[in-house]
Formats: C-alpha cells, sequence, structure tokens
C-alpha cells in the first residue's frame, strides 16, 4: 500500500464535535506505574497507538501480563522491581523516547543484562540527559557515545541522589523519578518545570512524593522504596492531537469546533495561550478534576484577525510538542512573530527547528534565524498555488500532521510521505479529517 496521501483542495467549513486520541504520556506513565503496583490495575481508554503498544511489549518481555476486555486493559503487577527476567533480552521502544527514557528507571535493579534498542530516529536522540543522572545513582549502564543501544545492568547498590534538571524535560525528570522509587533514602530534585503526569499519577496513589514550586523550579522529594497497590485509571484525551485540529479551526473560514474531554494540565496548554494571544478564540469549558488532572472541553472558532506574538520562553516546556503548527498560525498572523530558545525542538523525533525553517520557506514565508531563536513574517493573505512534495523528512508523526494541516488551510497541491507515521500517537488521525469533509487520496 502507498504511504503517501494527496491533498487538493482546502476544507470546506464545517461545525463539529469530535473526540481525539488519549494522552501519550499518560498512557504510558500508566502502564509503567501498574507494572510496579501489587494487584491488577485497570487503564480505561488507553492509547491504542504504536508508542503505547510497544511499552505493553516491553513490560511483557520484563513478565508483567496483560488482558483486554472491551475499552479496559488489566495488567498484574507483582511490586517494585519484581520483573521476572531469566536472561539478557532486548527493549524496543520504537519511536519513542519517553518509552526508552522512562524504563530505563525502572531497570536499574534488574537481575540481568537488558538492552534497549529503537527505531531509526531514536537512534539518533542523546541519551546523555538520562545516562548522567542514573549514574550518579550507581546505575550499571552502556552505551555508544550516549546512543542507542543502551545496555543496563542492574545493582543492588543504588544511594539516593539531589540533581538539578536544567533541560525542562519530563523524560529526565520522570526517568529520576522511576529511578528513585528503588531508590532507599529521599532523592531530591529541582526540576525546571515540564510536564508533571509523573507526580500526579504518584499522588493519587498516595505515594511520597512532595512537591513544591519556587520560582520556576518544582522541588521534588520522593521516599523510595515504598510499596503502592494496583489502580484504576481513565485516560483522557490528548492536547498535543488536539493541536492540529484547533489549528485546522482556526485556520479555516467561519468554522466551529468543540473537542471533548481533553486534558488541559496547566504544564501542556501553552499552545491555548499562545494562539489565544495572537487572537484566536480558544475556550475551555466543563472543567473537571479527575485524579489531579484537570480535563475540560475545547470550543474553537476560527479567527479572521491573527496577530504576531513575541511568545514568551517560560510558555516553551508547555507547548514543545506543539510549535510546528504554532508556526502555521504565525505563518497566517499578521506581523512579526518571535520565537526564543527553541534548541529542544531539535532533539525530538526529528530535528523540527530545523524543519520548520525549511517548511516555512518553501510555502514563501520569510523566516530569521539566529542560534535557536526564530522570527517569522506572517502573511494575512498566504495563498498557496504550487505543488508541493512532503518527502524527505526523517519520518516524523508530528511534521506529517502539520503538513495536513497546512494543506487543508493554505491550498496548493500536496503529496504527503510517511502516511504511517500516524501509528505513533495518533492512528485515526485522517479519520477525523475525513469525517470533518477533508479531500484526502
Ligand atoms: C514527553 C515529554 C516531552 C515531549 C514528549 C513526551 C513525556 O519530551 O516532547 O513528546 O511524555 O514525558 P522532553 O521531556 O524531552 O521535553
Amino acid at each position: 500500500m502507498s504511504n503517501y496521501i494527496l491533498i487538493k483542495k482546502k476544507i470546506k467549513k464545517f461545525k463539529k464535535k469530535i473526540i481525539v486520541s488519549s494522552d501519550k504520556s499518560i498512557s504510558i506513565r500508566s502502564i509503567l506505574l501498574a507494572s510496579q503496583a501489587i494487584g491488577t490495575t485497570k487503564i480505561s481508554n488507553l492509547l491504542e497507538s504504536e508508542d503505547v503498544l510497544n511499552t505493553l511489549k516491553a513490560v511483557q518481555k520484563l513478565g508483567i501480563n496483560y488482558k483486554k476486555k472491551g475499552n479496559n486493559y488489566f495488567i498484574e503487577g507483582f511490586g517494585l522491581n519484581n520483573f521476572s527476567i531469566k536472561k539478557k533480552i532486548t527493549i524496543n521502544a520504537g519511536n519513542s523516547g519517553t518509552l526508552a527514557r522512562l524504563i530505563l528507571g525502572l531497570l536499574v535493579k534488574s537481575k540481568s543484562t537488558i538492552k534497549l534498542v529503537g527505531d531509526k530516529s531514536l537512534s539518533k536522540r542523546d541519551f546523555s540527559r538520562v545516562i548522567k543522572p542514573l549514574k550518579l545513582f550507581g546505575v550499571n549502564i552502556k552505551s555508544k557515545n550516549n546512543y542507542l543501544p543502551i545496555e543496563i545492568s542492574g545493582t543492588d547498590f543504588l544511594r539516593p541522589i539531589s540533581y538539578n534538571e536544567k533541560i525542562g524535560s519530563a523524560q529526565v525528570k520522570s526517568c529520576i523519578i522511576f529511578c528513585a522509587l528503588n531508590t532507599p533514602g529521599t532523592t531530591l530534585i529541582n526540576a525546571k518545570i515540564s510536564r508533571n503526569h509523573t507526580e500526579k499519577l504518584l499522588e493519587s496513589l498516595d505515594y511520597p512524593i512532595k512537591v513544591k514550586r519556587v520560582n520556576s523550579v518544582d522541588k521534588i522529594s520522593i521516599d523510595g522504596l515504598s510499596q503502592f497497590k494496583s489502580f484504576k485509571h481513565i485516560i483522557p484525551g490528548d492536547i498535543s492531537s488536539a493541536s492540529f485540529f484547533i489549528v485546522l479551526t482556526i485556520l479555516s473560514q467561519n468554522s466551529e469546533m468543540i473537542i471533548n474531554n481533553v486534558n488541559i494540565n496547566e504544564s501542556r496548554i501553552g499552545i491555548i495561550k499562545i494562539l489565544n494571544r495572537m487572537g484566536a478564540s480558544i475556550k475551555l469549558k466543563n472543567k473537571k478534576i479527575y485524579k489531579g488532572e484537570s480535563i475540560a472541553n475545547i470550543f474553537i472558532k476560527s479567527s479572521k484577525k491573527l496577530k504576531g506574538i513575541n511568545c514568551p520562553s517560560s510558555l516553551n516546556s508547555s507547548a514543545i510538542d506543539e510549535f510546528l503548527v504554532i508556526f502555521l498560525v504565525a505563518a497566517k498572523a499578521k506581523g512579526v512573530s518571535i520565537f526564543k530558545n527553541l534548541g529542544e525542538l531539535n532533539k525530538k523525533e526529528s530535528p523540527r527547528l530545523n524543519i520548520a525553517l525549511d517548511f516555512l520557506k518553501m510555502i514563501g514565508i520569510k523566516t530569521l534565524r539566529k542560534k535557536d531563536n526564530i522570527k517569522i513574517f506572517g502573511n494575512p493573505n498566504l495563498e498557496i498555488k504550487k505543488n508541493i512534495h512532503i518527502e524527505k523528512y526523517l519520518k516524523d508523526h508530528r511534521v506529517f500532521m502539520m503538513s495536513c494541516i497546512a494543506a487543508l488551510t493554505f491550498g496548493g497541491n500536496w503529496k504527503i510521505n510517511d502516511k504511517d507515521s500516524i501509528n505513533t500517537s495518533f492512528p485515526f488521525f485522517l479519520d477525523i479529517l475525513k469525517s470533518l469533509g477533508a479531500e484526502i487520496n
């Protein structure tokens, strides 16, 4: 089957209510924590995408059984560090940086050597950010220049650490927290603010973890070796998946959309703050709290008057996976948009900052880059009339989905490769677009 799609027409106006795929970060964390609980955990609405299915396969290889019944997964845990590993095994994290980095924190006491591998994209990503703190705990971990494959062999001599996490990476923070669960004593982390689903899940389990925010740093303390019981969790919609439909609506004419039941954790809603400052109309309604996480329905209307933004970099972490689509709005806004300190974007599934700048140039938008700071010179009259072929990039689900939104709102004749990449996070992305009236072949 061909692995590309063709889009030749803009989407016509729509007024629809949708739901998007379940949250990837919370799905992966729930499975990993279920694997450390005692008893059978029930997870409803789990995201069934490749990253999450690879997480299920990974814990299964470590001796954890699971069953699916209807919309529920039942995962049987035997407690902290109770994986049954008899021989050297290999875990394949596929495309998922989150799975690869978080699971390392749970393998620190394993009874035999475990090899961690991933796909082409993941094998190009730097693991020094987690290898460094794990070594401070006393973990035996080997790699070639901090890239996959990594070999980790457990130790009984873990010591708690005090660590300054300065990148603002939730993957690094969560890897340290997971290692701390298996380490005697109290581990301390001073973490630059990033998504905090791991902390919230542990708090909902009454785990002895404390978080205190001082200026822009979360001071986290975790007491190790406190066993928790199995739990129930219902996974809400993913704001990162919703972001494509938020931008589709904003950039389409006379359209409205409601996206129901989306996680709106404060550490994830940078896109809403940024786009509303640019003149968009995005409202959060019917807010509720579930296990410490905020959930709401998102109401979006097309925007006629978008303006540029000087985006404070304090919002970067809470919009880290959404910048590709935010740049589409900047391309169509009146005036210049400024985004600073975006170096982390080049450390994702593909070098997204470089790709975004290439992409904007290709669609006729002027940009200026100084190190990791960029300016986008918006054009409210942007209208593409040429053929565009998106093919040369390292397979990246978010580049594919962003390209579809550009094609459906800016016009032109598009051929977009790597359709399969959506299976990483949002397998029914194209089906929703089609249900809104998009013509995609
Ligand atoms: C994630 C954290 C972010 C994000 C990624 C998912 C997580 O990465 O980009 O898609 O679930 O912890 P970093 O922690 O590297 O910023």
